[in-house]
C-alpha cells in the first residue's frame, strides 16, 4: 500500500510538467509555414491547462489576432484534486479578481475565455482574456469539459503523463484535431499505435531525437536536484532546473516534414556503402516470426525493397505516408489484417533465446519480433 502510494505521487509529479513557450511556438509554427489559415475562425480548447502560467495560453492568446483564432478556451484543474502537495496559493491576479473566492480557488477549475475586444482598446489580446471559476474541479473527464470539448475544433495541451491513454481516447471519440505532448513510450500503447497505423495521428513536426525540457514547480525542482544527478531526469539551463521525460508531440496536423520523402539508398548501394557496420558487407536479416527484413536503423531501409520491413520507433519521426505504409507493431501484436497471420515466435526459437542466456517472460507465439545473429536468437526492440 505505501509503495503504491509512493508510485502514485511520483506519476502525478510527472503530471506537473509545464512546457516551454519556445516549444510550443516551434511546434505551432510547423502548422501554420504548412497551412497559414490551419486556425483561422477556429475554437481552440486547452484543457489541463493552468491559465495563468501556461505558456499554451500566453502563445494562443498572444497570436489571437494573427491566427485569426474565433476562441480560445483554456481550462485548469482545480488544487485540491491534484494528487500532489506543492502548496499552491492563489496568485495575486486571482485574488484581486472581484469573482474571487477563497474556497472555490481551491476546490473548483478555472476557465479562461477569450473572443473578443472586451476592454475595448480596439484590439483582441492577452488583455481580453476573461476568467471565472469552473462548476466543477474541471477534471477533462467530466461533463463541462465534455461539453467545452465538443464545442471546440482544437484541443491542444500537454495533459497530464499519468493518464495520457485516457485523455488520448477522449480526443479521439470525438475525432477533434488535436495537438499533444506525450511520452515516446506511448507510440505503442493500443489506444495510440491504431492511430497512427490509420494516419490519424502522427508524430509533430519537432524531432522525436530532440530532448523537450519543462518547467516544474520550484519544490519539485528541489526535489530533482536533491533526489539524483543532472541527466536523464533533469537538466539545469541558465540556472533554471528542468524536468525531462522524454516526451514527444502527436498530432492531427499536417505539417511540412512529413511530406518529405526520405532520400535511401537501394538495397545493394547498403550493403556496399553503409555506414553501419550491421548493414555494410552484410545485409539484412529475415525476424522468425515476420515476413520481414530487419532494419536497424532508419537511413539503412533499402529504397526497392519491396516487401515488409521492421523498423525502429525513430522511424515515426521520418514517416512519409505517401512512402510507406505501417502495419502494425511487433510491440504488442497490433497489426492489421494483411500482418495477422504472423504465427508469433517459434517454440524453437524461445528454446534457442533462453538456452543463449536471454532474460524475459517470452512464451511461442509472443509478437515480439525474434532473430537469429551469428546463429544466437535474441528480440528486437519494438519494431513496426
Ligand atoms: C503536464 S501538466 C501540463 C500543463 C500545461 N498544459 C502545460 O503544458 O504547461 C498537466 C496539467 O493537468 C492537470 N491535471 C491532472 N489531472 C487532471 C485531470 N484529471 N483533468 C484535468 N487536468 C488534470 C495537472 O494538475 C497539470 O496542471
Amino acid at each position: 500500500m505505501a509503495n503504491q502510494n509512493l508510485g502514485n505521487a511520483k506519476t502525478a509529479k510527472n503530471d506537473e510538467f509545464y512546457t516551454q513557450f519556445s516549444d510550443v511556438e516551434k511546434e505551432m509554427n510547423a502548422y501554420l509555414e504548412y497551412d497559414e489559415n490551419v486556425f483561422r475562425d477556429k475554437i481552440i480548447l486547452l484543457p489541463c491547462d493552468d491559465p495563468e502560467w501556461s505558456n499554451f495560453t500566453k502563445y494562443f492568446a498572444q497570436n489571437f489576432k494573427k491566427l485569426g483564432l474565433k476562441k480560445l478556451i483554456s481550462t485548469s484543474y482545480a488544487p485540491n484534486s491534484k494528487p500532489v502537495d506543492f502548496d499552491l496559493q492563489p496568485s495575486l491576479f486571482e485574488q484581486e479578481s472581484p469573482q474571487f473566492d477563497k474556497d472555490k480557488s481551491f476546490q473548483n477549475g478555472r476557465i479562461f475565455i477569450l473572443d473578443s475586444d472586451t476592454n475595448g482598446d480596439g484590439k483582441t489580446d492577452v488583455q481580453d482574456l476573461t476568467w471565472d471559476y469552473l462548476e466543477g474541479d474541471g477534471d477533462f473527464r467530466s461533463e463541462e469539459l465534455k461539453a467545452l470539448r465538443d464545442q471546440s475544433d482544437f484541443i491542444i495541451t500537454n495533459p497530464p503523463f499519468s493518464l495520457f491513454r485516457e485523455f488520448l481516447a477522449w480526443v479521439a471519440e470525438v475525432n477533434k484535431k488535436f495537438v499533444l505532448i506525450g511520452n515516446k513510450n506511448a507510440i505503442t500503447y493500443k489506444e495510440a499505435f491504431p492511430l497512427i497505423m490509420r494516419n490519424e495521428m502522427w508524430i509533430g513536426s519537432t524531432p522525436m531525437s530532440q530532448d523537450i525540457l519543462f518547467r516544474v514547480p520550484d519544490k519539485m525542482a528541489t526535489e530533482l536536484v536533491e533526489n539524483g544527478k543532472e541527466g536523464s531526469k533533469w537538466r539545469r539551463v541558465d540556472g533554471t532546473v528542468f524536468a525531462r521525460s522524454s516526451s514527444i508531440w502527436f498530432t492531427s496536423l499536417d505539417h511540412g516534414r512529413r511530406h518529405q520523402p526520405l532520400s535511401l539508398m537501394t538495397e545493394n548501394d547498403n550493403i556496399k556503402f553503409s555506414k553501419h557496420k550491421e548493414i555494410k558487407g552484410v545485409g539484412y536479416k529475415k525476424f522468425d516470426n515476420y515476413d520481414a527484413i530487419e532494419i536497424p536503423f532508419t537511413d539503412a531501409i533499402p529504397s526497392d525493397y519491396p516487401g515488409l520491413m521492421g523498423v525502429p520507433i525513430s522511424f515515426l519521426s521520418k514517416y512519409n505516408p505517401d512512402q510507406f505504409e505501417i502495419l502494425g507493431t511487433s510491440d504488442n501484436g497490433l497489426v492489421d489484417d494483411a500482418f495477422k497471420t504472423t504465427p508469433g515466435l517459434s517454440q524453437k526459437f524461445v528454446d534457442d533465446y533462453y538456452a543463449a542466456g536471454g532474460k524475459g517472460a517470452y512464451q511461442a507465439g509472443n509478437p515480439t519480433a525474434g532473430i537469429y545473429e551469428k546463429g544466437i536468437a535474441r528480440m528486437v526492440y519494438k519494431r513496426h
